[in-house]
Order: structure tokens, then C-alpha cells, then sequence
């Protein structure tokens, strides 16, 4: 499979770098979700046939799917102890490491596996790169019952964090919501800047009804930054 543009190429780079960089034979990883982690996933493979020992624990459906397909031996995170690391990707990432994640509603399954995990790779092409986190909506995944009064709770919470009215939109559509692999909703919430992560972070996780939000601040250890040329810049926090 080849990459079908610059930003593909990128990621791919910076999956291979990371490869490269930090994978050790022996190891058990966790394996991220999305279209840079697929590109990691296929070179994962690629090692292994190759004589790669490595187990991976996955962090969404789809991601076991393609694990198992290219022949990665899989583990479920219950049968194992610490991962020695997860390499996954990002929708946004700032100068601390910190992230926005899930624009592929995988960031429930995607925070248990990093948080289980010695480090955090975090691979991504540079147009992920800013300097504040909220240019990208924000994830929060929902329980579905009365996911209205959870999406007002947060609306207060916005609006006491100087956020104001954000358009909140459900993942999916209010007539058919996308249904996360856990059977949440996701809503998506256009925040433009989020000037203190953390505290909003901690806030959004006492709602009731909020199960697990996009922000994963101090989670990333280092980070991959793939350039379509396929040279890589290589961060640690
Ligand atoms: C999925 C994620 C992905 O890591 C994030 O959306 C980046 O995806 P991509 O590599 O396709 O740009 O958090 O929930």
C-alpha cells in the first residue's frame, strides 16, 4: 500500500520513525487508532514477518481488525501487565505534549491503553502541530441516556472556563449518532482555544454521564513529527 498524498507520507514517516526509534524486540505496545496508527500498524507487520517479536494491545476495533490481518500477535490489556509503550496518533499536539485525541472515536479505549503504558509515542504529520489546544473540536464521549442534560452540565462548565456558548455537535448526526466501540455518543465541541487543558480536563470528567473526554494532557512522553520529504523531527516532554 502506498500513500495517496503528502500529508499520507508524513504520516507514514512518522510511523516508521518511531518504529525505528523506540521499539524493541520483545516488547508488548499498545497499538493506536487512526489513519497514521494504520500506517504503523502495516510497518509493524512488516517487522515481524521479518522476525519482530512484539505483542500488541489494541486500542479500538479496527485497529485489532488490521493487527491481525498483517499478522501482529494480539493480547487483551485485562491478561497483561504494563505495556512498554503505545505509539498512536493525535489530532492536535502543543510544546507540552499535550493532545486533543479522537477524531476517529477511539479516545475511551485510546486513554486506557496509553495510561497503561510506560511511554506514549505520539505520532503525527506536522499540520497537527499548534501552538493552543481547540482549533479541533473537542471529543467527549457521552453515555446516550439523557446525553442532553450531560450536554448541558458541560455548557456550564464551558461557560465558567471564559468558553462561552460552543457549538456542540453530535459525532454522527442526531439522527443516526455514531456509536462508539464502548456503545457511547461522542459530541464534538468547538471551542477554538482552550486557554487552561488540564483544569478543564478534570472538570469535564466529574459530570456524571461524561465518560472519558478528548484532552490528554501529560500522557505523551515523546512525539514523532513526520514531514512529507520523510525527514522527522523528534520531541520529548
Ligand atoms: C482516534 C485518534 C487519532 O489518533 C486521531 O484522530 C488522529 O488520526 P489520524 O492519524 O487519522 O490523523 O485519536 O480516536
Amino acid at each position: 500500500m502506498q500513500p495517496t498524498s503528502a500529508q499520507d507520507e508524513a504520516k507514514k514517516a512518522s510511523a516508521a520513525k518511531a518504529i525505528q526509534r523506540f521499539l524493541q524486540d520483545g516488547m508488548t505496545i499498545g497499538l493506536g487508532s487512526g489513519t497514521t496508527s494504520r500506517w504503523f500498524v502495516r510497518i509493524l507487520g512488516e517487522r515481524v514477518a521479518q522476525g519482530l517479536r512484539v505483542t500488541g494491545v489494541p486500542s479500538s476495533k479496527s485497529t485489532g481488525q488490521l493487527a491481525e490481518e498483517v499478522g501482529v500477535k494480539l493480547a487483551d490489556l485485562n491478561d497483561v501487565g504494563q505495556l512498554d509503550m503505545t505509539i498512536d496518533g493525535a489530532d492536535e499536539i502543543d510544546p507540552k505534549g499535550q493532545m486533543i485525541k479522537g477524531g476517529g472515536a477511539n479516545l475511551l479505549w485510546e486513554k486506557i491503553v496509553a495510561c497503561a503504558s510506560k511511554k506514549m509515542v505520539c505520532i503525527v504529520d506536522e499540520s497537527k502541530l499548534v501552538d493552543n489546544l481547540g482549533r479541533f473540536p473537542l471529543p467527549v464521549e457521552v453515555i446516550p441516556f439523557a446525553w442532553r442534560s450531560t450536554e448541558r452540565h458541560m455548557r456550564t462548565v464551558f461557560k465558567e472556563n471564559g468558553l462561552g456558548e460552543p457549538r456542540i455537535e453530535m459525532r454522527g448526526g442526531l439522527e443516526k449518532p455514531l456509536v462508539t466501540d464502548s456503545g457511547h455518543y461522542l459530541l464534538d465541541c468547538h471551542l477554538e482555544k482552550i486557554p487552561k487543558p488540564e483544569s478543564l480536563g478534570k472538570q469535564l470528567k466529574q459530570i456524571p454521564g461524561v465518560v472519558e473526554h478528548g484532552l490528554f494532557i501529560g500522557i505523551a512522553t515523546d512525539a514523532v513529527v513526520g514531514h512529507a520529504t520523510g525527514d522527522c523531527e523528534i520531541f520529548t516532554f
